[in-house]
């Protein structure tokens, strides 16, 4: 129905442009003139009076009529020619019919009548058939001008890749999924509540220092202040607020922080966090999460090992560090000398984890004295870094299609 009428529409503003055109030229009703005049009298005024004569006479019209047919190029010349011959009131056949034919004589009406019938059925199958080749013309000039040409070659859009941070995402999502882990995303627009308080860091804590972040610029009146958040933590608050335990979960995300731009710090830059609690969870549950991680990630030939640490939210914390898995865990480069990735350290510093502190269940309605659990906050551009030797963080952020293609 919408086709259709969209179909009218088009036709209807095709026939008035048309007239517009057409006044401006040649009037098929000026051509006319020459029978009009003769259409008009009677045919004893034209001096005719037996019916041998009227054979010119109609010869004539149908003369001028084929003249007119030719000239009616459009719809809108051809609907004033078949009015100016068909036209109920004035139509050539109309005057024909009123001036010649109804006061002819006896001897002339059956003539006239005869001759009059001739005419009119070539100028309405004529008439007709210029309609069709109007039509068929004008859909053929339409046809051309919206042909598809099937045999072009289409627009190549190659297809890209996926960046490497989202490779590696992909990776370490697997490894958690094959241990009962299941993935939720949050928002990256936090409140200080879920960023910082419900995490057991208070307004003053110093800790909030190192996370000294990005606020949003908000209209007066606003309830609360947002921030870019700048861990995935506070998606262990509001995954523990929906869920009852047991919860287990990893979130990945964008986090951003201020920091200066340099090889390894970024204003924005990606972690995972991991969240498990359930009635018995043990520190060596934990560790061993982390060590199939770890050895899943990068190979069963690592190690690891844990320092304590201090995070507000977790307690004991620790720092989690893997066995350098370029020269082996041993500090030396293979052709001698100190290994440049671990700086002869022979271990690298990975991301930092502990048993979830019992302050922050009280935030989530938990009973702490049944729960237990561990969480994690890995940062994956320096993981991705570590695994694929990428030794500046900003490639990552610049789009550089000849560091893309490297990771198809
Ligand atoms: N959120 C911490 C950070 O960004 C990492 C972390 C997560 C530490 C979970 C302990 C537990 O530094």
């Amino acid at each position: 129905m919408i086709f259709a009428s969209w179909l009218f529409t088009t036709r209807d503003t095709f026939f008035r442009k048309g007239t517009m055109r057409c006044a401006l030229r040649r009037s098929p009703s000026n051509v006319m003139t020459a029978h009009e005049n003769k259409t008009a009298l009677p045919l004893v005024h034209l001096g005719i009076t037996r019916p041998e004569e009227l054979s010119a006479l109609f010869a004539d019209l149908r003369g001028s009529f084929d003249a007119d047919c030719a000239s009616a190029h459009d719809e809108s010349s051809w609907k004033q020619f078949r009015d100016a011959w068909l036209g109920r009131k004035s139509g050539v056949l109309t005057q024909i019919t009123d001036n010649w034919l109804k006061p002819a004589t006896l001897e002339l009406k059956r003539a006239v009548g005869a001759s009059l019938n001739e005419l009119r059925a070539h100028v309405e199958s004529q008439i007709e058939a210029r309609r069709a080749a109007i039509e068929s013309g004008s859909e053929k000039t339409a046809l051309a001008s919206e042909r598809i040409d099937l045999s072009l070659p289409g627009v190549i859009r190659p297809i890209g890749s996926q960046h490497l941070i989202r490779q590696v995402f992909q990776e370490i999502e697997d490894i958690f999924f094959s241990i009962g882990f299941s993935v939720v995303e949050g928002p990256e627009i936090e409140t200080p509540y879920y960023n910082f308080e419900a995490l057991n860091i208070p307004e003053f804590h110093p800790v909030r220092d190192d996370m000294d972040t990005f606020y949003l610029d908000l209209p007066k009146g606003a309830k609360t202040p947002l921030l870019l958040r700048t861990h995935t933590s506070p998606m262990q608050i509001r995954t523990m607020e929906k869920q009852k335990p047991p919860v287990r979960v990893i979130v990945p995300g964008k986090v951003y922080r201020r920091d200066n731009p340099d090889a390894t710090h970024s204003f924005a830059f990606h972690q995972i966090e991991g969240l498990a609690v359930d009635t018995d969870i043990t520190f060596c549950d934990f560790t061993g999460t982390i060590e199939y991680f770890v050895k899943q990630f990068f190979g069963p030939s690592v190690k690891t090992r844990f320092r304590p640490s201090y995070f507000p939210f977790t307690e004991p914390s620790v720092e989690f560090d893997v066995s350098c898995p370029f020269c082996g865990g041993t500090g030396t480069a293979s052709g001698g000398g100190t290994c440049s990735k671990c700086k002869g350290a022979a271990w690298i510093e990975l991301f930092g984890a502990g048993m979830v502190d019992p302050a922050v269940y009280g935030f989530v309605n938990y009973d702490a004295k049944k729960v237990s659990g561990f969480a994690f906050g890995i940062g994956i551009d320096r993981l991705a870094m570590l695994k694929y030797g990428i030794d500046d963080i900003q490639v990552f952020f610049q789009n550089d299609v000849r560091f893309l293609r490297q990771f198809p």
